[in-house]
């Protein structure tokens, strides 16, 4: 939980991404259609989002379908540049850089030593045809593991912990359930001990049994790690469960935020409103 008198493991500030060069009309700031730019068709997907990650909090990030939360998970990913916008991490050179103007070489450092990642999409996140066991391992080995047999331990203890039976170890992620996909993604996103998780919609699409234990999951990891977590979903009660504070985006910017109690029980933003009211 936010304590007021802690810093912010991970600080976003301006982030802006655009999909398209622009034109005179939406540079200038003209108005757009959702996120369009009506003159050029430019996608403004994220919109000046400032956002703050406090020490093992779990912050949500909600919003309607292409509001812009992959983009945003993508970008402090460094899978797509920023338009504009600076964002710190305390792990990375005690906060005092800003990790979009790094060099390929340092993003890559912050990748695989700072930030473990679950996409939205598996595919994106794992090689299919890769034995689970080599997915993490690659983790590893890009965080500088040597050891065959240390890494090996590693790998079996962070499969146990998302509980992937050791006999399937060597299967491809080709071969198992949405459910136990995603869980072998959290299992690799973990590999390197993060200061920082990103979790892009870890459980849409996965039937509510499943569902229960990839949260179930969700919240030990936050008890025994003590990570910090971005959590983006559409889904209201995964929110209500998991998040500390939540941030709600529309049309690429971030229009209400606070504690998550607060935004559900009482939405201030007429958007926040309806989306809340729609599900009751
Ligand atoms: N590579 C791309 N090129 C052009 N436009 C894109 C690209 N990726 C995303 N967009 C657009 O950017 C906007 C934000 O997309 P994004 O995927 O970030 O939304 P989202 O909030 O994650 O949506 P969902 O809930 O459906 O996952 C959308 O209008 C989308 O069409
Ligand atoms: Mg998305
Ligand atoms: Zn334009």
């Amino acid at each position: 939980m936010k304590k007021e008198e802690e810093r912010p493991v991970l600080k976003v500030e301006g982030l802006t991404v655009r999909y398209g060069k622009g034109c005179p009309h939406c540079l200038e700031g003209g108005a757009l259609l959702k996120n369009t730019c009506p003159q050029c068709r430019t996608v403004w997907a994220c919109r000046a989002v400032d956002a703050e990650l406090y020490p093992g909090e779990i912050l949500g990030v909600v919003g309607e379908s292409g509001s812009g939360k992959s983009t945003l998970m993508k970008s402090l990913y460094f899978d797509f540049p920023v338009t504009e916008g600076r964002a710190w991490l305390t792990s990375y050179k005690e906060g005092g850089a800003d990790i979009f103007h790094q060099n390929l070489q340092q993003k890559k450092y912050i990748r695989n030593h700072i930030m473990g990642m679950v996409y939205q999409n598996p595919v994106l996140g794992l090689r299919m045809d890769y034995s689970s066991a080599g997915n993490i391992a690659e983790k590893l080995i890009a965080a500088g593991g040597r050891s065959f047999s240390a890494m090996t331990g590693r790998v079996r203890e962070l499969l146990a912990a998302v509980e992937i039976l050791e006999t399937r170890m060597k299967e491809p992620p080709r071969y198992f359930s949405g459910g136990m996909q995603q869980r072998v993604q959290i299992s690799k996103a973990l590999a390197n001990n993060p200061a920082v998780l990103l979790l892009d919609e870890v459980t849409t699409g996965l039937d509510l049994s499943v569902q229960a234990r990839v949260l179930d999951l969700i919240r030990r990891i936050r008890q025994e790690y003590g990570i910090s977590i971005l959590l983006v979903s559409h889904d209201l009660a995964v929110i209500r469960m998991l998040a500390d504070r939540t941030i709600v985006m529309l049309d690429g910017q971030v229009i209400e935020r606070g504690l998550t109690d607060q935004i559900l029980d009482d939405p201030q933003h007429p958007y926040t409103q309806q989306l809340v009211h729609s599900l009751l």
